[in-house]
């Protein structure tokens, strides 16, 4: 399995980054800088929009790196064959106040991020190997779709409802970009089914049996939210 990410695909994610900081300047989600940078303090017990910045005195290169990409997520017997590795600010500090994150998705063969949504930032999906159909849906219900081979980017706008499948056969990874520290994300099955909404609105809204909407609750209640 090439779990390994080559050279060209390390500098096309690069080029994606600088990409995405310069559009920063006009489109960011997040708040703009108003310093060289402001290094999360994950410890402090001071609340602000983000984190509070470390002394930066005590600011080391470390601060701003993230090596958890090297190797592929083990998918294995995982629920949808679907890992996602994230480098949002609680993993890599440096990105505290820069409006910007990335993510690592492997996918088995026929592994699925299913239907989600982040509510804080715009996504720039870059596939690094296999074959992903991906799509989104816009609020008046107009699905677009696509099927990325290697090399291939697809975006997605903030907030929109959207999915990513590997329908290659094999192995497949990508890269998520997002103009966002902290870019959040609902998933539809955990959010209707699995945070209390009561049984009566579901019924009403899905117009089902109390008995299915008692299956779906069932099968997504104990399923812990991810943060990405
Ligand atoms: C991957 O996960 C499976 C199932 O949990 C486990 O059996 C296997 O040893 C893991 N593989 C690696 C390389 O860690
Ligand atoms: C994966 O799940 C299948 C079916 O539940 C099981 O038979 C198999 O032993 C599991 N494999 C690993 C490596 O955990
Ligand atoms: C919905 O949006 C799509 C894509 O922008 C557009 O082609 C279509 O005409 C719109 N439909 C309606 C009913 O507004």
């Amino acid at each position: 399995m090439a779990a390994m990410v080559h050279g060209a695909q390390i500098v096309a994610i690069i080029v994606t980054l600088f990409l995405t900081s310069f559009s920063g300047c006009t489109l960011a989600a997040d708040e703009d800088p108003l310093q060289d940078f402001c290094v999360a303090d994950l410890t402090s017990q001071i609340n602000v929009n983000g984190f509070v910045c470390k002394d930066p005195s005590a600011v080391k290169a470390d601060d701003f790196t993230f090596t958890g990409f090297r190797n592929a997520a083990n998918v294995t017997n995982t629920t949808n064959g679907f890992v996602p590795t994230p480098a949002f600010v609680q993993q890599l500090p440096g990105l505290n106040t820069l409006g910007l994150s990335i993510l690592r998705s492997d996918f088995a063969p026929d592994g699925l991020n299913g239907p989600h949504v982040h509510p804080r930032a715009s996504e720039l999906f870059l596939v690094v190997q296999g074959k992903i159909e991906v799509g989104f849906v816009t609020s008046n219900n107009t699905l677009f779709s696509q099927t990325l081979e290697q090399g291939d980017v697809f975006i997605i706008p903030r907030g929109l409802v959207h999915f990513q499948h590997n329908i290659g056969g094999t192995a497949a990874v990508a890269f998520a970009v997002f103009n966002s520290q902290n870019s959040g994300v609902e998933r539809l099955q955990n959010t209707l089914f699995g945070s209390g909404i009561p049984d009566a609105v579901l019924q009403k809204t899905f117009q089902l049996d109390v008995a299915i909407i008692d299956q779906l609750k069932k099968a997504f209640s104990t399923s812990t939210p991810s943060n990405y």
